[in-house]
């Protein structure tokens, strides 16, 4: 896993626009894996505004979101899709028949399930994976018990993620307990991941992904396991790793060799 500590979370979300403006600039028709929560927010902001400066171009983009509330349709506010297209999508020259959300209101989402898999396969699979993690360490909706080679499939979401999610639905609204996401190992074949971590209230799920052992109790700790992931931290989410200075000392190192490369 590649580690890069960052000041904050500006830092964190150029860091991390400049690696998807790269990954178009090299590959225009791109297969992006997307993510929805308050993290990429900036990160998409940084996007539109690539775009917006002819720095980028969305025309032959695919794209394909982790997850989605079971029984919510994509008009609904609260859904992922609806986030997608206030977010993102209304906001750039994607094609939208080219972006996927898993289909929340599927009348059979056990078959919606596979045929996610069997599309983001058509498409020749995912280039580049974006992740937040949750507090408990989940990725996509995958909860702590997760499969480590799961697939895309029905989960039940914890008892902390529905509180943590609380605060994007009214009293007065329905809040689904049930998602249909990406598993890891639809994660774990993206041909690069790039995981997006701030804030103090992620320093212990991000010590277990970096120092933990591989465990289903946290799935983002499957990523030890993938040989193209870099986590882009800000020095909260960073604050508990205990080999913090050498992960900098990398990544100095790193960053001096790429300066030597042809
Ligand atoms: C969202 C998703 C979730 C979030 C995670 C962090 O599509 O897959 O795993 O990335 O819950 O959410 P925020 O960024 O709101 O802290």
């Amino acid at each position: 896993m590649q580690i890069v500590i960052l000041k904050d979370s500006a830092e964190v979300a150029a860091y991390g626009a400049d690696i998807f403006i790269k990954q178009l600039q090299k590959k225009a028709n791109s297969v992006l894996g997307l993510a929805t929560g308050s993290t990429p927010v900036s990160l998409y902001r940084g996007l539109i505004e690539a775009c917006d400066a002819k720095l980028v171009s969305f025309r032959d983009v695919t794209s394909f979101n982790l997850d989605e509330y079971l029984g919510l349709e994509g008009t609904h506010p609260q859904s992922y899709r609806y986030f997608m297209n206030q977010q993102l999508f209304n906001h750039i020259d994607i094609n939208k028949a080219q972006t996927h959300v898993p289909p929340g209101d599927a009348d059979n989402p056990l078959e919606a399930c596979v045929g996610y898999e069997e599309k983001i396969e058509a498409a020749g699979g995912i280039d580049i994976q974006l992740l937040g993690i949750g507090r408990n360490g989940h990725i996509g909706f995958n909860e702590p018990s997760s499969g480590l080679m799961s697939r895309t499939r029905v989960k039940t979401l914890t008892k902390a993620t529905i509180e943590d999610n609380a605060r994007f639905f009214r009293d007065d609204e329905y809040q689904p307990h049930l998602s249909m996401t990406m598993g890891i190992g639809t994660i774990l074949d993206a041909k690069r991941v790039v995981l997006l971590a701030t804030g103090e209230n992620k320093a212990d799920a991000i010590l277990a992904t970096v120092e933990g052992p591989l465990m289903a109790a946290c799935p983002a700790s499957a990523l030890q396991l993938h040989t193209d992931a870099v986590l882009v931290i800000d020095e909260a989410a960073a604050s508990k790793l205990s080999d913090r200075d050498f992960y900098i000392h990398i990544e100095n190192e790193n960053q001096k060799l790429m300066a030597k490369l042809p």
